[in-house]
């Protein structure tokens, strides 16, 4: 039995993860801030599979959250053997109207708190000579994203990241996949603070969590870097790879910027 940690479990793609690997008979450590949702999720999920499911609420847009969740880890006595690296929210529009603020908490969950969490777990798996961190980026990470600016930096920043980590950890035992989803149907759009993105999304792009995390868990296992679910949204991660950037940041910002 091995006990994966989900970062932003209390929905959406995270909640997903939760199933998969309570399903697979993983025992699950789940974080986010609203704990009422996840002691709900982890009551059921204990009584549909007989996993240990621990609930931790934190904050980890806040300084130091990442080291305070890693203390909180150890005095339960738990080893984390999957790391998934979720939560994270994004926002929209002109990056000269967003408020710096909001900007700075995003970096802080979507990229500072990555790192931080890494830095906890990956040590004590590197020493055992087995584990899987899984940090969720973006298909909007393989490309400049106008008008979701600071959102598609951070997520760069995750691809980029893990990439490198992968590469640093072969043979060490530790897997490492950056799961890059194109737009998933979750409250995402809705936390944004702009739910009209959602009509940004074409038509047939739009994903369910399961097959999302199912593809992640098989890249992982694999021992794939990147894992981009859905045949168009791997069509998508092409594009920056085959015309000039300044062409592909043209052509976002007249989607994004409808
Ligand atoms: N949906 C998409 O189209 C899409 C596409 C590409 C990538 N992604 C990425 O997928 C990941 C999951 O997103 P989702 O689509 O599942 O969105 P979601 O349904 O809004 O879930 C976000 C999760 O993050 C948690 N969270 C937010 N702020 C937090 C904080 N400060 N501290 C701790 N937890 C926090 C939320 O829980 P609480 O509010 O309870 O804290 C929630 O569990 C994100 O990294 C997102 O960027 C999503």
């Amino acid at each position: 039995m091995t006990t994966a940690l989900i970062t932003g479990a209390s929905t959406g793609i995270g909640a997903s993860f939760a199933e998969v690997l309570a399903e697979r008979g993983h025992d699950l450590i789940l974080v986010a801030r609203s704990k009422d949702k996840l002691d709900a999720l982890a009551g059921k999920l204990s009584a549909d599979f007989g996993c240990k499911v621990t609930v931790i609420a934190a904050d980890l847009g806040l300084p130091s959250s990442g080291a305070a969740l890693a203390q909180k880890v150890a005095s339960l006595k738990l080893d984390v053997d999957l790391l998934v690296n979720n939560a994270g929210f994004g926002s929209a529009g002109a990056f000269a109207r967003q408020l710096p603020q909001r900007d700075a908490e995003m970096i802080a969950l979507n990229c500072t708190a990555v790192v931080d969490l890494v830095h906890a777990f990956l040590p004590a798996m590197i020493e055992r000579g087995t584990g899987g961190v899984l940090n969720v980026a973006s298909v909007g990470g393989f490309q400049p994203l106008p008008y979701m600016a600071i959102y598609g930096a951070t997520k760069a920043f995750v691809l980029s990241f893990s990439e490198s980590l992968w590469a640093e950890l072969r043979g060490s035992g530790v897997k490492v996949t950056a799961l890059c989803p194109g737009p998933v149907d979750t409250p995402f759009f809705e936390a944004s603070g702009t739910p009209s993105l959602r009509k940004t999304v074409p038509k047939g792009f739009m994903m369910q969590s399961r097959p999302v995390v199912e593809a992640a868990l098989a890249a992982l296992e694999a021992g794939r870097p990147v894992c981009v679910p859905g045949v168009s949204n791997q069509a998508l991660t092409m594009m920056p790879r085959l015309l000039p950037r300044s062409l592909m940041a043209r052509m976002s910002a007249k989607i994004m910027g409808r």
